[in-house]
């Protein structure tokens, strides 16, 4: 296949258009880790088939565990909280995926033997220590690089509960410790920075394990019981906000043209974005809510913005939209003003150093940018730039979302541009070239 994609115009203006976005991928990788560990078979519909999500379902299965995909429907055959079949030498390797690494880590707090986590060549730069520390003092013992994939782990049987600071408003980390906490007798304590909550509400929701959520106004307090069994569940995955969020930016910036993205999760842990678009004057809108197992569901109506303002925006909003600051940097391009965005230094922890790339990529496009130390960026808005030139968009690590930011500034803003690393978006979003097609991009 072509490794590149050439867009040359920006798309035309659609309307009374509407589409579905593929499950969410945080919900679909904690449904297969987690529907791993009950006793019995579990169901989801609407798994996200993405490359993320299958590095998760061929780790699972290589610990013994039954899977079988038809069409939208995924079945897991659990084999309880103790029933992995552990392996001498087993290697198992999480792709591109810091969700799948991270987590399978913490349900690995029992090996039998080392077993090798291992990732491609973006997941073995990232940070593993900020796990390896808190599943250490659960008892088990790790061999690692630097704190840097690959890692071995062995287990113990004497695993004992702890209490733990979380202060990276990261959901990985606090759900890592969640779900070991599960293979303890006691309880486990979490001080964590807010961060998304579907771990808590899957508990709470689905899989019937009684936690404490207690909010304070900067920490939640988490108390996890461990376990000896956990009943199998079913699960039907709304569509991804973080893959909504390209659209909903694509139809903002485009002229005279409305969407509705249909079933998306809208789980306030999640909608920072839609926060901080509508600060900036962005005309959104939530259609149809449900609630469905803790979890908030819903369509969302975006139009087209003429007027969009500059905002300084204070860190509170930071983890509910993590995955969302490249488009808000793109969004903040068209402002009328300078916006700035601070402590954003996780950004650079991401699958490519995502802080640097959105500089580079807006200074490629002529905007005024700055750095802000080593945590944020200040950009100074333009609504007419010019964009008639060439652009290349290639070595960053084939980060997906670099590849569909790359896209989206393409098609709703104009240029010529070169987009390498046609597979990147296949760890996410599969769908993300056709969906696009079907608003009636030109993409070659
Ligand atoms: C995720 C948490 C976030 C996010 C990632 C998915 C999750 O990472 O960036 O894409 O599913 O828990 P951090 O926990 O590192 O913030």
């Amino acid at each position: 296949m072509q490794k590149f994609i050439l867009i040359n115009k920006k798309i035309d203006q659609f309307k009374k258009k509407s589409i579905s976005i593929p499950g969410d991928k945080s919900l679909s990788i904690r449904f297969i880790l987690l529907s791993s560990l009950t006793q019995g078979k579990c169901i989801a519909y609407n798994l996200l088939k993405s490359d993320d999500v299958i590095s998760a379902i061929k780790n699972i299965k290589k610990l013994g565990i039954k899977i079988v995909m038809k069409k939208s429907k995924c079945e897991v055959y659990g084999n309880g909280l103790y029933g992995y079949k552990y392996k001498k030498n087993l290697v198992l390797d999480a792709g591109n995926s810091g969700t799948t690494a991270r987590l399978l880590c913490s349900i690995l707090i029992d090996a039998h033997y080392p077993t090798k986590i291992t990732g491609d060549e973006s997941l073995v730069k990232r940070d593993m220590n900020r796990i390896i520390q808190p599943l250490k003092l659960f008892g088990a013992k790790f061999q690692n690089n630097n704190g840097k994939l690959p890692i071995f782990i062995e287990g113990t049987r004497f695993t004992k509960p702890i209490n733990y600071i979380e202060n990276l408003g990261s959901a990985q980390c606090k759900s890592a410790v969640m779900i070991a906490a599960l293979k303890t007798f006691g309880i486990t304590k979490i001080k964590s920075l807010p961060s998304r909550n579907h771990t808590e509400l899957l508990f709470k929701n689905a899989l019937n394990i009684p936690i404490k959520v207690n909010k304070k106004k900067k920490y939640d307090l988490i108390e996890v019981k461990g376990k000896n069994e956990i009943k199998p569940f079913n699960y039907e995955i709304p569509g991804d906000i973080s893959s909504a969020a390209f659209f909903i930016v694509l139809t903002i910036l485009s002229k005279n043209s409305q969407l509705i993205l249909r079933n998306i999760n809208i789980n306030p842990s999640r909608t920072g974005i839609i926060k901080i678009l509508k600060m900036m004057g962005a005309k959104i809108k939530f259609l149809n809510k449900k609630r469905y197992k803790g979890e908030i569901n819903g369509d969302i109506l975006v139009k087209s913005t003429k007027k969009l303002k500059a905002i300084n925006l204070n860190s509170s909003l930071n983890s509910s939209a993590i995955d969302e600051f490249l488009l808000i940097f793109l969004v903040a391009s068209k402002c009328e003003g300078a916006s700035t965005f601070v402590n954003l230094s996780e950004l650079n922890k991401k699958e490519s150093r995502r802080l640097d790339w959105g500089i580079k990529i807006l200074k490629m496009m002529n905007v005024k940018v700055e750095k802000i130390k080593n945590h944020g960026i200040k950009i100074w808005g333009n609504k007419y730039f010019p964009m008639d030139k060439k652009f290349i968009i290639k070595d960053y690590l084939k980060d997906h979302r670099i590849f569909m930011l790359s896209t989206i500034a393409a098609l709703s803003l104009g240029g010529h541009w070169k987009i390498y690393d046609t597979d990147s978006f296949k760890t996410s979003f599969p769908a993300f070239l056709n969906t696009l097609i079907s608003l009636g991009a030109k993409i070659k």
